[in-house]
């Protein structure tokens, strides 16, 4: 597996990769990977002559400076579980290197019809400009025939569908899964910042969502989001953010049922001091 740590490195490469007409699959990354993670390189390295992964904890996309010192950065390890299950390259560089001072302090601008003006978006102003930000300059640089992203992430994977229209790359998002602890809990990079005992804690926030999806239908939508919140509320040490049920397409909170084909209820939950991410779907 090759180590990419500059731009100047990374353009040599996929120039030498497209001269041969390869398919590259990408998967861009924060790192601290887990098994969520190498489901998404597990199905680039199949699906792709060439498997590329960004290893790379983008500053501009976090609104706390407190939370982005905190992030995980365990580059080794990652390494070796990428070497693991065959990804060809790994694109892993600095931020002093990724970025310009220019683009460092200037607020990247994106239009998402509204997309980012919910959930995630609302409760970390710029998250998602940040996002784009390095989405759109790593597709620049991989030029990649397929890119891979967790529905995990609900936002996240809707707003790059969104970019990759608005802004005209070629290329396929493919969306995976949410993979999941034994004890239901969504794997995340945040979850070694757990103690045990709020790693068991935290396995109660799908287990209530799970379960509401089996009686969903008999009670309103309003209902449903209140009972929810109380039930993950009412475990010490866990406090739900927000829980918003929407249309999955339009990511806008829906009223009834009937009001969509495609529901998705999303939620973030603090668990102590660590923010956690979770979705699922009901229709
Ligand atoms: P990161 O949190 O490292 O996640 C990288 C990719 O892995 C995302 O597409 C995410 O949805 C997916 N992922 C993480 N945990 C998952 C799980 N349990 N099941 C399925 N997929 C999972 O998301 C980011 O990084 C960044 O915002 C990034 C897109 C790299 C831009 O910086």
């Amino acid at each position: 597996m090759d180590l990419i740590k500059s731009i100047a490195e990374l353009e040599q490469y996929v120039a030498a990769l497209k001269a041969e007409n390869k398919k590259i699959g990408f998967v861009p990354t924060m790192g601290a990977l887990h098994e969520g993670h190498l489901q998404l390189v597990r199905r680039a390295v199949a699906e792709n002559e060439v498997a590329i992964v960004s290893v790379f904890v983008n500053p501009t996309q976090f609104n706390d400076k407190n939370d982005l010192a905190k992030y995980p950065r365990t580059l080794e390890a990652d390494s070796a579980l990428l070497e693991s299950v065959g990804c060809t390259a790994v694109f892993a560089p600095s931020a002093e290197e990724f970025y310009t001072e220019e683009e460092m302090n200037t607020t990247f601008q994106f239009d998402f019809a509204g997309l980012d003006e919910v959930m995630e978006g609302k409760f970390r102003p710029g998250h998602f400009n940040g996002v784009v930000q390095v989405v759109s300059k790593l597709f620049h640089l991989v030029q990649p025939t397929r890119a891979y992203f967790g529905e995990k992430d609900f936002q996240q994977l809707a707003i790059i569908r969104h970019m990759v229209r608005s802004m005209q790359f070629d290329v396929e998002i493919i969306g995976c899964p949410i993979v999941r602890e034994e004890s239901g809990l969504a794997r995340s990079s945040r979850n070694t910042l757990l103690t045990e005992e709020q790693r068991a804690l935290a396995a109660n926030i799908h287990a209530v969502l799970k379960e509401s999806t089996s009686f969903y239908s008999m009670t309103t939508v309003h209902e449903l989001h209140d009972a929810t919140i109380a039930a993950i509320n009412r475990h010490e040490g866990l406090e739900v953010e927000y829980y918003d049920i929407v249309n999955g397409d339009t990511l806008q909170s829906i009223e009834k049922w009937e009001d969509a084909d495609y529901v998705v209820g999303c939620i973030t939950v603090y668990c102590g001091s660590v923010r956690l991410i979770d979705n699922i779907r009901f229709k």
